[in-house]
């Protein structure tokens, strides 16, 4: 420990194209919408997370709201450097400071990401103050928040299914034996129910209502053991320009869901191909863990257990074990050493 280590705090990011979420000092201090409002006059960022998500679609011309992540990874430096500072100037503990702290971090990236990309990823976060940043693979992340002994000699496949992308891999003795990352996550089935709604009802919803649908009654599969009650949902009707309501069932999201299941199925399946005998039979054994908000999708455990025909277990909230698995590598970084790039 060094002499100015007082100064130095400790936070673990997961920065999502959906959601991003900090801990500090064990806790989980920020959980919000990875979004930001910009007054387009002045350039400046008027809110983050939350409040900014209240603003999404119903903006006028001089506010805009803006996604700083894309498909997992940073489309807007500036936009996504201002979310993070503004995340962590809001930790209660670290508001109370008198000095700015130095920063130790542990930020996941996706499985998939360049070497340019995270690079850019880091000099990101040195510029919100990060003096010791370190990085760590995403379905790592969620496999350690989820419990699972990352460095024994036994295969585990890991399926985090978040905004952006889902990532699939396989994991034996702290290191990514195989994995696929593919850009079909919750934003994407959020745009079928948009275009199922326009196309079968000529119903025009915005994003909040359509991810709205999708929570309340989006199912992967017909065949569901406690199927949701129908939804009335509202919109414009595309032919008259009216506001308009239609009631919508559980059935008629999981077609609408379908060719994207499918191709999260076979991205599972191609990766269970590339997966060595050995870690094979473990996998058989143990079964698939998922992760990642999009695995809340009603059914979409069970039809991936009969696609591969093994077990899948949910990770227990889904949307934090990223994190936690971050949070937990922060405070062991001597033993996760070699699953981290400084
Ligand atoms: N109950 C639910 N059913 C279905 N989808 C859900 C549910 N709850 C949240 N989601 C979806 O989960 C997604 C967000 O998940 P998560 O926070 O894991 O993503 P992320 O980590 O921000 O994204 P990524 O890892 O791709 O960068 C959103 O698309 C959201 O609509
Ligand atoms: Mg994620």
């Amino acid at each position: 420990m060094g002499f100015f280590d007082f100064l130095t705090e400790e936070i673990a990011i997961d920065l999502g194209t959906a959601n991003t979420l900090i801990i500090h000092n064990d806790k989980v201090v920020v959980d919000s919408p990875s979004i930001v409002a910009r007054d387009r006059n002045s350039g400046k960022i008027i809110a983050v997370g939350k409040e900014a998500a209240m603003m999404q679609g119903k903006t006028h011309e001089n506010i805009k709201t803006i996604r700083p992540l894309k498909d997992g990874v940073i489309a807007d430096f500036d936009a996504s450097e201002k979310m993070i500072s503004m995340f962590i100037k809001e930790i209660p503990a670290l508001k109370k400071k008198l000095f700015t702290p130095s920063l130790r971090m542990v930020i996941c990236i996706p499985s998939g990401i360049t070497e340019v990309e995270m690079r850019a990823v880091k000099e990101s976060a040195e510029r919100v103050n990060g003096k010791e940043v370190f990085l760590i693979h995403e379905p790592m992340a969620a496999a350690i928040g989820i419990g699972v002994d990352i460095m024994q000699p036994k295969g585990n496949m890991i399926v985090d299914i978040g905004g952006g992308t889902t990532e699939i891999a396989v994991i034996a003795l702290g290191g990514i034996v195989c994995d696929k990352s593919v850009k079909i996550a919750g934003d994407v089935f959020t745009n079928d129910i948009i275009y199922y709604m326009r196309t079968q009802h000529n119903l025009y919803v915005g994003e909040r209502t359509a991810e709205k649908i999708k929570i309340q009654i989006g199912a992967a599969t017909e065949d569901l053991e406690v199927p949701p009650e129908e939804m009335s949902v509202q919109g414009r009707d595309l032919l008259t320009g009216k506001p308009k309501q239609v009631q919508i069932s559980f059935r008629e999201i999981a077609k609408a869901l379908d060719k994207s299941i499918l191709r999260i199925e076979d991205a599972v399946m191609e990766t269970l191909s590339q997966t060595p005998p050995e870690l094979a039979a473990d996998i058989y054994n143990t079964g698939i863990y998922l992760a990642g908000g999009g695995s809340m999708l009603r059914g979409l455990d069970k039809r991936l257990s009969q696609k591969t025909d093994l077990p899948v277990y949910i990770a227990e909230d889904p949307l934090r074990a990223v994190v936690r698995g971050t949070g937990i590598t922060l405070k062991n970084l001597e033993r996760y050493k070699s699953v981290i790039n400084k």
